[in-house]
């Protein structure tokens, strides 16, 4: 009789130890996988708005753009206007929006935004529109509509090249395409560019080119137009044609 109590008393307490265990587990089950997605979510907060890496070496641009130049203008002024970016937007409701949406409404935001978030995706821009050895437009869509808008590939650069010349100050030249379809050279001020709502003219860009003086200065003084006549040696068209397919296909045309 005590014996069978004993065996009783025994296997109570071995169910209540399993029982234990299956509810600790199941709740660390739920634990892990709750905090499994508020790390993915972090982890997507992070690296939406990533600072990409350079996509050739720091000397890969000589001679026409220095070594030294690249270094600084991309690891010192494109880096901190990512991270004012960055700070700008911290707790925001822009760290969940696509940049193209942040421009779109760009009146809306601390001018913190306009200057740094124009400035970080202004120079990402510039820099994969380039590549050392660049190369010759290839014959196709582009070419042609660039013939067609500007008469000829040497007029186109030669309007682009104006802009860049011409700015006042710090800025941008772009060549964009507008919501009909139609291409157009254009060039602004400072960070901003054609994606805000702020701009006189808006358009997808296609092409751009840096004319602050942090680009230039330190190989070209204030030789601002031989800068700009070398920029041409560097245009990574193959990218261009990309750009202006994936704008053909856009929603902003339909
Ligand atoms: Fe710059």
């Amino acid at each position: 009789m005590k014996s069978k109590l004993i065996i009783k008393i025994i296997v109570f307490g071995f169910l209540a130890f399993q029982f234990s265990f299956i509810a600790k587990t199941q709740d660390t089950t739920k634990y892990l996988a709750q905090n499994h997605t508020k790390n993915q979510k972090n982890m997507s907060t992070t690296n939406k708005f990533e600072f990409r890496p350079l996509p050739f070496e720091y000397d890969a641009l000589e001679p026409f753009i220095d070594k030294q130049t690249v270094e600084i203008h991309y690891g010192k002024h494109h880096r901190a206007y990512y991270d004012k970016f960055m700070s700008a937007i911290k707790g925001t409701e822009m760290e969940m929006m696509k940049i193209t949406d942040i421009f779109k409404n760009i009146s809306k935001y601390p001018v913190a935004v306009r200057n740094n978030g124009g400035g970080y995706y202004n120079h990402t821009f510039y820099w994969e529109g380039m590549k050392p050895k660049g190369g010759v437009l290839p014959k196709g869509k582009l070419s042609e509509m660039i013939t067609k808008t500007f008469g000829s590939f040497e007029e186109f650069k030669e309007q682009f090249s104006e802009a860049g010349k011409t700015r006042f100050g710090s800025g941008w030249a772009w060549l964009c395409m507008d919501d009909k379809g139609k291409l157009f050279v254009y060039s602004t001020p400072n960070q901003d560019n054609p994606l805000m709502d702020i701009s006189e003219r808006k358009g997808v860009p296609l092409l751009t080119m840096d004319v602050w003086e942090h680009a230039y200065y330190l190989k070209y003084q204030n030789k601002r137009p031989d800068y700009v006549d070398a920029f041409w040696s560097l245009v990574n068209w193959e990218e261009v044609v990309k750009r202006y397919e994936n704008a053909l296909k856009s929603e902003s045309l339909k």
